[in-house]
């Protein structure tokens, strides 16, 4: 089967499940693999911008991770308005790319590898490292559902993994911008590795402001239950929305100190580790941070936990709750370093077998 008409068939499913086998039309011996190499066999994962398969690379005799992204106009619309109005189309797909290939070459155990990437008229196939155990999120979701949060000794494990990989992105001049629980995903030994550099930003030198590969700034962009209050769209007569899967290339372009939108979005990782639920968001944690509501924005930018958020973070142990605030602080600026994260007294503290 021709390579988009297989890829358009895994698109076809409008809700497939994680683990769920891929099914295609034709009965062909082959009719399932890509680029005449890539078996393609189970349903990992979806985000706003891709599907991902489980599938069985013949070339390098391994499985793969496929994340296949659409380049169509429509598509390409949708991608402007999430990655940043800066970007020219072409270069949506060559950002994530590039920077996830910049991120991995430091070699850290837990960014995700990216083995190889294939162009094609109308798709991108990124083929990447496999992860087969759950997301973050899946893990803290089952912690919400029996109404607990995770074990602080768990948490510590987690935040190491996490803040590290954060580290290793930033010493590579990567800014990741859409840390949150879903880009978080175990391997089969139980190891957390980091995902989904498309909305990420190259550094400047300086470490400043946040600017895309082509130099221009880019707007805001991200999740909103995890975005800093300097790069919330501003509020405009009345009207809702905005927010969540980022502004589009309409909205007010703020500059911030690049590493620093991550380091909150670490803070509020954290709240959600060792709270299970959202600090800002009303909504619950199966929700996936799509929390856009004006009230969610305001109580980020009046920097207050909602009355259930601030209950839970009460009863958090107190170097917990320290490491939380340094991370939280409404000034990018005052935000804690990830070089002191690690050197928190939380991270201190006794671990345990998890
Ligand atoms: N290498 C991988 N191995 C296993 N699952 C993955 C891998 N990469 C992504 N996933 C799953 O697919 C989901 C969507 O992938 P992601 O790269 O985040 O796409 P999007 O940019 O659309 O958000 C992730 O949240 C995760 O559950
Ligand atoms: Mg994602």
């Amino acid at each position: 089967m021709a390579d988009l008409a297989l890829l358009r068939q895994l698109f076809e499913d409008p809700e497939p499940r994680r683990g769920e086998a891929v099914r295609v039309d034709d009965d062909l011996p082959n009719a399932k693999r890509l680029l005449g190499r890539y078996d393609v066999r189970s349903f990992l994962g979806m985000g706003c911008a891709g599907r991902v398969f489980r599938a069985y690379d013949r070339d390098e005799l391994r499985e793969v991770a496929l994340k296949v992204i659409f380049c169509d106009e429509q598509q390409q619309q949708q991608l402007r308005a999430q990655r940043g109005g800066g970007a020219a189309a072409g270069q949506l797909h060559r950002r994530e790319w590039e920077l996830h290939r910049r991120a991995c070459a430091a070699g850290h155990a837990a960014v995700a590898r990216l083995h190889a990437v294939h162009e094609l008229e109308g798709a991108v196939v990124l083929c990447l490292e496999l992860l087969s155990g759950s997301e973050v999120f899946e893990r803290v979701a089952a912690a919400a559902d029996n109404n607990r949060s995770l074990p602080h000794c768990e948490v510590r494990s987690i935040v190491w993994q996490i803040a590290s990989a954060v580290g290793s992105c930033h010493a590579q001049g990567v800014v990741h911008r859409d840390l949150k629980l879903e880009n978080f995903v175990e391997d089969d030994d139980g190891r957390i590795k980091l995902v989904d550099f498309g909305l990420s930003v190259a550094l400047e030198k300086d470490g400043s402001a946040l600017r895309s590969a082509a130099g221009t700034v880019v707007s805001t962009a991200g999740t909103c239950a995890y975005l800093p209050p300097e790069l919330l769209p501003e509020e405009r007569g009345g009207g809702g929305g905005g927010g969540g899967g980022g502004g589009g290339g309409g909205e007010a372009l703020r500059l911030t100190d690049g590493a620093a939108s991550d380091l909150w979005a670490l803070g509020v990782l954290l709240f959600l580790l060792g709270t299970s639920v959202y600090p800002f968001g009303s909504g619950e944690l199966n929700e996936r941070g799509q929390d856009t509501s004006k009230a969610c924005r305001r109580h980020i930018s009046s920097h207050t936990f909602t009355k259930r958020a601030a209950a839970r973070f009460v009863q958090l142990e107190p170097s917990l709750r320290s490491l939380i605030g340094g991370l939280m602080q409404q000034s990018p600026s005052s935000r804690m370093g990830l070089k002191d994260v690690l050197a928190h007294d939380f991270m201190q503290m006794a671990s345990c077998i998890v």
